[in-house]
């Protein structure tokens, strides 16, 4: 693969200024790339700081309004949004509420800004049940898990619900097996044929989700999520996942979380050759901000440079809390 030999050969040649460097850098980051998701609860006037995230909000919808207003200024288009609903129970059904809090915080979104921006709602139940755990619980043998099948039943009722709200994309986090498949027939039978799906599909049981249990007051209240997340072990069983799900219908799919699974991100852009998200968790995110107060590291050339390698190793998009910051600094 190499073409010569020093001393003729001296790759520093290409970095020797500014502008040849920008000539010859081979991943571009861009604000249209990133995807900044948001927090919000019923109430007004809402801007309560998220204690593990410094400078992400829960946010009430008049006060979303105001958020993505001024991200959309930065140049940031695309928002995932995550409710925090007034009510929760045993199967979380606050989540297909006509009246609830995603599908509140939607319509007026619609109604500010029209098609400018693009919302994405995450699907999961985790935010709505009272247990935690991402779907309907049942018991087998002495112990509780989350019934696959039950749960993808109200999965459709909450994509449906969402997209009837004005959703663009739906997000479904819950690792449910055929999940892309139910979602895909039910808004095909409520008519909505041509909203994509941004499949969560290599999601790993991660503890960097510390930061967002407390953000979304989703933490579950026993034991854990790896009934249904992927071992952190595992790589081989990505690739099954991401297959299965694209073969389900899938428009997008999503690696979870990013940073400590950059290997994971490159192969499955090379072996699929599909639209790639990758999602630059609260935990990422907790690290550098706490690490940055300190002043321990340079804030801005560790974000960028995060972020970068997220891209490089083959992300189109990137979901992360970082965008407005990010946005900033790349103007
Ligand atoms: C589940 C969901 C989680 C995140 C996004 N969707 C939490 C979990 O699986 O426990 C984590 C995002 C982050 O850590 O930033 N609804």
């Amino acid at each position: 693969m190499v073409h010569g030999q020093f001393p003729q050969l001296r790759l520093r040649r290409l970095r020797s200024s500014p502008i040849l460097r920008d000539l010859v850098r081979e991943t571009d980051l861009h604000p249209s790339r990133f995807i900044l998701p948001l927090f919000v609860r019923p109430g007004q006037g809402v801007r309560q700081e998220i204690r593990s995230m410094p400078g992400q909000f829960q946010l009430s919808p008049d006060t979303l309004i105001e958020e993505i207003g001024q991200a959309a200024d930065l140049g940031i288009r695309a928002f995932i949004l995550f409710g925090i609903p007034a009510s929760k129970d045993a199967i979380g059904s606050s989540a297909w509420e006509d009246h609830g809090i995603i599908q509140e915080s939607l319509r007026r979104c619609r109604s500010n800004f029209g098609n400018s921006v693009l919302l994405i709602t995450d699907e999961c139940f985790c935010e709505y049940t009272d247990h935690g755990h991402c779907g309907v619980l049942q018991e087998r043998r002495g112990t509780w898990d989350v019934d696959n099948d039950a749960t993808l039943e109200n999965l459709v009722r909450q994509c449906v619900s969402h997209a009837q709200a004005g959703a663009d994309m739906v997000a479904p986090s819950g690792m449910m097996d055929g999940m892309v498949r139910a979602i895909r027939r039910g808004l095909d039978d409520a008519g909505f044929s041509h909203i994509p799906i941004m499949s969560y599909a290599a999601k790993y049981a991660s503890a960097f989700y510390g930061p967002f249990r407390d953000a979304a007051e989703s933490p579950p209240q026993f034991g854990d999520r790896s009934s249904y997340q992927m071992d952190p072990a595992n790589q081989d069983e990505a690739i099954r996942e991401v297959a299965l799900d694209l073969d389900e219908g899938a428009d997008l799919v999503m690696v979870k979380p990013a940073l400590a699974y950059l290997d994971i991100i490159r192969r499955v852009k090379d072996e699929f050759r599909v639209p790639v998200a990758a999602y630059n968790v609260s935990g990422e995110y907790a690290m550098v901000r706490a690490a940055a107060a300190a002043g321990w590291i340079d804030e801005r050339r560790i974000t960028l440079e995060i972020l970068t390698s997220i891209r490089r190793a083959g992300a189109d998009m990137i979901l992360t809390y970082h965008a407005r910051q990010a946005a900033q600094w790349l103007r």
